[in-house]
């Protein structure tokens, strides 16, 4: 439904970074960690209160392939509310080895996902997803996550454009999403009628949106690939006219409106907000296979070794991390970007839909073209995601 890039935004994706590096020279580091690959054998489960107390960074680790066949933590068939864009299984995906890895941070164990906790919680309160498609993933992965907690008949989703709304009604606790992928106000911000190729912009325009937030318990923010469509964004700022910006720069003056909105109107007393870090792309695979010309196509195994792709801008990176630093109220960003870089063989690849249709016969011979190696079949990484939001969410409150 909200599949916001085409195969000529991929294209025009792939052009921009590749003139990036070319260019600027700046979206490529090499990022210094040990990976190691054995694997681990553990079935201990850390306490939320516990690993974030002892400083435990939940973002550096490994993925093990789980031992107990704990993983997956729901199934297709288990969660009701998946959408055809992410059911990669039921589209046909042959291999099913993605599902069954789990994230092992260095220094501990993520704590076991307990989902009754989770909506004690939540009990009268919203919790508000709030970015683009990949935002949407990691809320549906949240649903289906919660949902065999609540009883049948005690729960729903009911779509209230741009939100969709999932209601645990014995808890009197909603799970929501609200489309908002530049964060600010733009010509997207049509829960489906919206094109990535003519967007525009208002860095310094919010209230359209934050009007909806201002009520809400607990907001998690992401937005990154709307804005990567090419290297530069038409926009306006204030009053004046339409001209094109450079990337880097008009992310931070969205930052900077945002950041405006997060210290004027949250209260941290009542409220919490989290940023997630930018979502990596698996465009070009000789990133990690040298000489190879492909994509995530067909690729059925995570990258075990240090990585980070050239899609994933440092700039944006820094951007977010400031703009945080700089708030009176504290949000947490949840840097999910690096342990995301491993996982080449977890995108929807040409299991997935376009433009409402699933991708089928001669378009899947043709994964240069089709494959969509933006987007994350579920159940998938997003459940990692929210395993560390979990945690954080247990771990302070409200
Ligand atoms: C995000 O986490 C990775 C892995 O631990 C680390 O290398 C990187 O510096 C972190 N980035 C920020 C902005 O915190
Ligand atoms: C139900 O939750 C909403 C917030 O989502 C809250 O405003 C309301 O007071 C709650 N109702 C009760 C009976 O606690
Ligand atoms: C900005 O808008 C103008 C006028 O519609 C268009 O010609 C130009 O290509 C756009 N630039 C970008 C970066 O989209
Ligand atoms: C954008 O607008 C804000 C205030 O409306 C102003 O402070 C800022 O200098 C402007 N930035 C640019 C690059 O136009
Ligand atoms: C990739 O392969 C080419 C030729 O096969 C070689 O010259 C080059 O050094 C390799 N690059 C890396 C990063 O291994
Ligand atoms: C997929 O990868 C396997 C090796 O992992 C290879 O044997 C096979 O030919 C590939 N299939 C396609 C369609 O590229």
């Amino acid at each position: 439904m909200w599949l916001p890039l085409s195969n000529q935004s991929l294209l025009a994706l792939f052009l921009f970074v590749s003139a990036s590096i070319l260019v600027v020279g700046t979206l490529r580091t090499i990022v210094e960690f040990s990976f190691l690959t054995k694997i681990y054998f553990s079935t201990t489960h850390g306490d939320p209160a516990d690993v974030l107390e002892q400083g435990c960074n939940l973002f550096q680790g490994r993925w093990v392939l789980d031992e107990h066949n704990s993983r997956p933590l729901y199934t297709e068939e288990s969660c009701p509310y998946l959408t055809r864009q992410v059911t990669c299984g039921r589209n046909g995906r042959p291999d099913s080895l993605y599902q069954k890895w789990r994230w092992k941070p260095d220094a501990c164990d993520l704590p076991r996902f307990d989902a009754l906790k989770l909506l004690e919680r939540l009990r009268n309160k919203r919790l508000m997803f709030v970015g683009d498609s990949i935002q949407r993933t990691q809320w549906e992965s949240m649903v289906c996550l919660l949902q065999p907690a609540v009883p049948d008949g005690k729960r729903f989703i009911h779509k209230d454009p741009p939100r969709k709304v999932f209601v645990a009604e014995e808890f009197n606790a909603s799970i929501e999403f609200y489309w908002a992928p530049f964060l600010v106000e733009s010509n997207s911000d049509h829960a489906t009628k919206h094109t990535v190729q003519r967007r525009q912009v208002k860095l310094d325009s919010i209230t359209e949106h934050s009007q909806h937030w201002a009520a809400v318990d607990v907001l998690v923010f992401e937005s990154y690939v709307w804005w990567m469509y090419q290297p530069l964004i038409n926009a306006t700022n204030g009053s004046h006219d339409v001209r094109e910006y450079d990337v880097a720069a008009a992310y931070e003056l969205m930052l900077r409106t945002w950041a405006k909105w997060i210290d004027s109107a949250m209260n941290p007393d009542t409220q919490k907000a989290y940023f997630m870090s930018l979502s990596p792309t698996h465009l070009w695979s000789w990133e990690w296979r040298n000489g190879s010309n492909g994509n995530c196509f067909n690729e059925s195994y995570p990258i075990q070794r240090p990585f980070w792709g050239a899609g994933s801008s440092l700039d944006v990176m820094r951007a977010v991390a400031e703009a945080l630093q700089g708030l009176k109220v504290k949000v947490t960003m949840l840097n999910i970007t690096q342990l995301s870089e491993f996982r080449k063989d977890a995108h929807t690849s040409v299991y997935t839909e376009r433009r409402g249709k699933l991708i089928t016969g001669e378009l899947r011979l043709n994964p240069e073209m089709y494959a969509d190696c933006i987007h994350w079949c579920l159940p998938g990484v997003p459940d990692t995601w929210n395993e560390i939001l979990y945690t954080y969410l247990i771990h302070g409150g409200h």
